[in-house]
């Protein structure tokens, strides 16, 4: 276990990670950040797939600052051709695509607005991104995964579609459509040794601000909580790592809420 890297939040506790390829599409920044440190602390080589090229190599640099391996490719998920593109460039590297974490998403940017003003093209714009990017880049990473018969797929949802939030239909709309095709991805693919699992966070605070949460709201959100403290992305880490790991072989189809017991189901 990396020391530096354990101090820059990663967690060491899942040996199987070591060596794994993991691709974390959106790890400029924020939760995909966090996400790619940590494999990186397990000795697992994250694939930075983002669409901001100069955050993503700021990602990698910051991990093989702390020792760690990582590779960075700017992709756009919402594009086949550069999906294939960046498939093509991690199996020329490393031969292999053990892990998928569908994390890109149009989210910080995001405005707050009642449905009926949200423009079409913004509309059409969130579900390209957040679910026809996972259903692309969840099939580009078949073949590898089929061939070492082992893969994990993590769909990152939001716990915001049980609650009914208001102001941002579309996002909600692509986060209830990533939860629903979790089961179907996982019965198509039960016997392949790929498993997909879905992870809803709540409302989580990462280094960068956004429009979604007010500070009223964000103190209502944490009151909600049965731990209340406002969430980071280390507490999705473990979550996440543990769906990648050898020790959740059992374990697919589900759609696990991290968000400090303010919802329970
Ligand atoms: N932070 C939260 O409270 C929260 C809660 C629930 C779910 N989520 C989900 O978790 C994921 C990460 O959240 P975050 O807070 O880090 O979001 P964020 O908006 O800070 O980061 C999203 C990242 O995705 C990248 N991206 C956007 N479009 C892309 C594209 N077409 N191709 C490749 N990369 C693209 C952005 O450049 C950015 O680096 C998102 O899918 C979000 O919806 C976040």
């Amino acid at each position: 276990m990396n020391a530096n890297l354990k101090a820059a939040g990663g967690q060491s506790d899942f040996a199987s990670l070591k060596g794994r390829v993991a691709i974390v599409t959106g790890a400029g920044q924020g939760l995909g950040r966090a996400f790619a440190k940590a494999f990186a602390a397990c000795g697992a080589i994250p694939v930075i797939a983002e669409i901001n090229a100069a955050k993503g190599e700021a990602v990698a640099k910051e991990i093989a600052d702390a020792g760690g391996q990582a590779f960075a490719i700017a992709t756009d998920v919402a594009s086949q051709e550069s999906i294939a593109a960046m498939i093509e460039a991690v199996e020329r590297r490393y031969g292999r695509i053990d892990i998928l974490v569908n994390n890109a998403g149009i989210f910080s940017t995001l405005d707050m607005r009642p449905f009926d003003q949200i423009p079409l093209e913004e509309w059409e714009r969130v579900l390209r991104v957040n679910v026809t990017g996972p259903f692309l880049c969840s099939r580009a990473v078949l073949p590898a995964m089929r061939r070492a018969k082992f893969g994990r797929i993590i769909h990152m949802a939001s716990g915001a579609v049980t609650m009914g939030r208001p102001n941002y239909l579309h996002y909600i709309a692509s986060k209830g459509a990533l939860a629903g095709m979790t089961g179907s991805m996982a019965r198509e693919l039960g016997d392949t040794g790929i498993t997909v699992n879905a992870i809803l966070p709540g409302a989580t605070f990462t280094e960068i601000e956004r429009k979604t949460v007010s500070p009223e709201q964000k103190v209502r959100i944490v009151a909600q909580q049965c731990i209340p403290r406002a969430e980071t992305p280390d507490d999705l880490v473990g979550t996440v790592l543990f769906l990648a790991s050898d020790s959740s072989a059992f374990l697919t189809g589900q759609c696990l809420t991290v968000d400090g017991g303010a919802t329970h189901r």
